[in-house]
């Protein structure tokens, strides 16, 4: 695992961001998998205005969101499907009709998780999955105790999950009770991750997926198991890291050439 600590959180997106172009650079229809939340902001914000001073050109790309609310139709501004179109497929330009979200709303959710799993590998698979971490350790909405088997699925979020994105609804009540998500084992067939993390809010669950076991109650120890898993903190982020300094002379000392 490549863990590279940033001053503050516009490096970490500017250098997300910088991994994100590398990866579309090589393959123009690159497959970017699309996390939401507050994490990927800024690296969205930085790709956009990369795009709109005409340093890159995403408008080949397809996108493939990690997770959906069950039960919120997507128009509802807190859906998935409305924050990808406001804050991904709008400001980087992408095609809409090659953004996708898993469907929240169909009559037969298992259905609907196992047609994202097809649309995922029909699309070639995900070339770089961008993704958040929850203060509870999971990535996408797999929760502690997610099986590393684990494929999309509608699933139950965490009572801590629901009071954290509490803040993007009117109450807590109101965030959904279940969701759709990729599984740790879809997330594991991405050819390349990318997960970032700022603030003090995620440092203890950064040191747990970095450094702890690989355990089923940290879903983000799963990232140990990549070939190719990179984790991009802001100093604030890497408050809990152990080995904070041995990562600063990894990093320093990488080898010449092109990011894993
Ligand atoms: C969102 C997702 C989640 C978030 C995580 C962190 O699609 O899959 O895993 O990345 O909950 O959320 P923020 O970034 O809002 O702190």
């Amino acid at each position: 695992m490549e863990i590279v600590i940033l001053p503050g959180p516009d490096e970490v997106a500017r250098v997300a961001a910088q991994r994100v172009a590398d990866v579309v650079r090589r393959r123009r229809d690159a497959v970017i998998g699309l996390a939401t939340g507050s994490s990927p902001l800024g690296l969205y914000a930085e790709l956009a205005r990369r795009v709109a001073e005409g340093e890159l050109d995403l408008s080949g790309v397809s996108g493939f969101a990690l997770d959906e609310y069950v039960g919120i139709p997507p128009e509802h501004p807190e859906s998935y499907a409305s924050v990808i179109r406001r804050t991904v497929t709008e400001p980087l330009g992408l095609a809409p009709g090659r953004v996708h979200v898993p469907d929240g709303r169909a009559p037969d959710l298992h259905a609907a998780a196992d047609a994202y799993e097809r649309a995922i590998g029909a699309a070639g698979g995900i070339d770089v999955q961008v993704l958040g971490i929850g203060a509870n350790g999971h990535i996408g909405f797999n929760e502690p105790t997610s099986s590393f088997a684990s494929r999309t699925r509608v699933t139950t979020l965490a009572p801590r999950t629901r009071a954290d994105n509490a803040r993007f609804f009117g109450t807590p009540d109101e965030v959904p009770v279940h969701c759709l998500t990729q599984g740790l084992a879809t997330i594991l067939e991405a050819r390349r991750l990318l997960l970032v993390a700022q603030g003090v809010v995620k440092a203890v669950a950064v040191a747990a997926a970095v450094e702890g076991p690989l355990t089923s109650m940290c879903p983000a120890s799963v990232l140990q198991l990549h070939p190719r898993a990179t984790v991009l903190v802001d100093e604030a982020a890497a408050g809990r890291l152990r080995l904070a300094d041995y990562y600063r002379y990894m990093h320093a000392h990488r080898p010449a050439g092109p990011a894993p």
